[in-house]
């Protein structure tokens, strides 16, 4: 009896101890993966910026792709609301989605103005600029982060554009949970290539940018403000119709292009 007691006992410590020292194993793990998870995001990140700029490849190495955003790709801060360049925000650590969070830094978006699902919005906003690849600093495309509710998930992306500041360069999401097959071919390279040359804005500059259930009528006289929907998932396309309404409207990067156009790029 005294015997089979020992014998409980002993395994409830041997289990207790591998227990310990399992947690120890995966707390510690998690806290020295942690930078190398931060780095390979920002990396992941960069190589986005650069493909929906246009320039890069996805084959490119982690020291390649960090060598060509450091060349080619201007951070910089910028407050939504006037589109003036922060004076205080440095670009390297600032985290716009970071602010979104903290009521301190971002508001609350009435339901009728959050066309693009997101709560709220930050009051400053980072914005990356391709220049010219022989060293004059001179604008190639503007590249514009944006956000929005899809079907299942918030799709995290980058809006880049000619320095007409109305012609797509492209558009594509780096972060995204919509279904594999259906709402998740907004990565599919063919739906891609359906951006470069489509215009945003109208005449009097308001966002002019359609997601097209059927297909776009080749010729029509709005096509070039057309994108075909993705087959068979009408809300995830509806979602970036308004995801772009947002970003390119007074809530978003509205008043920050309103300045350039003024100022000039
Ligand atoms: C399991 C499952 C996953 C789905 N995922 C998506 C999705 O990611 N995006 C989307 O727009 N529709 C998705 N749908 C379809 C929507 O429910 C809806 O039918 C569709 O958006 C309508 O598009 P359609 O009019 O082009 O058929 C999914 C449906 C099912 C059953």
């Amino acid at each position: 009896m005294s015997s089979n007691k020992e014998s409980t006992a002993r395994t409830l410590i041997v289990a207790l101890v591998v227990s310990l020292v399992a947690s120890v194993f995966v707390a510690g793990s998690a806290i020295y993966l942690k930078p190398v998870q931060q780095e390979n995001r920002l990396l992941d990140k960069q190589r986005s910026i650069l493909a929906i700029a246009g320039v890069g490849s996805p084959t490119l190495s982690a020291r390649e792709a960090q060598e060509l955003f450091a060349k080619r790709i201007r951070a910089e801060v910028i407050d939504l609301a006037t589109g003036a360049p922060s004076e205080t925000h440095d670009p390297l650590t600032f985290d716009p989605l970071k602010a979104a969070r903290d009521p301190a830094a971002s508001a609350a978006l009435p339901g009728d103005v959050d066309i693009a699902l997101i709560k709220r919005r930050e009051q400053y906003a980072t914005v990356y600029r391709l220049v010219k690849a022989d060293g004059s600093d001179e604008l190639e495309a503007l590249i514009l982060p944006v956000r929005g509710y899809g079907l299942w998930s918030t799709l995290y992306g980058f809006l880049a554009i000619k320095p007409d500041l109305n012609t797509v360069v492209g558009l594509g999401f780096y972060q995204h949970g919509e279904t594999p097959g259906l709402g998740g071919e907004v990565d599919n390279p063919k739906w891609k290539a359906l951006w470069p040359g489509k215009t945003l804005f109208d005449a009097d500059g308001k966002p002019n940018i359609e997601i097209v259930k059927g297909g776009v009528q080749p010729g029509g006289k709005d096509a070039a403000h057309q994108v075909d929907a993705l087959a068979g998932a009408t809300l995830t396309s509806k979602g970036i119709d308004h995801l772009l309404h947002f970003w390119l409207g007074e809530q978003g990067f509205g008043p920050y292009l309103a300045r350039l156009r003024q100022e000039g790029v």
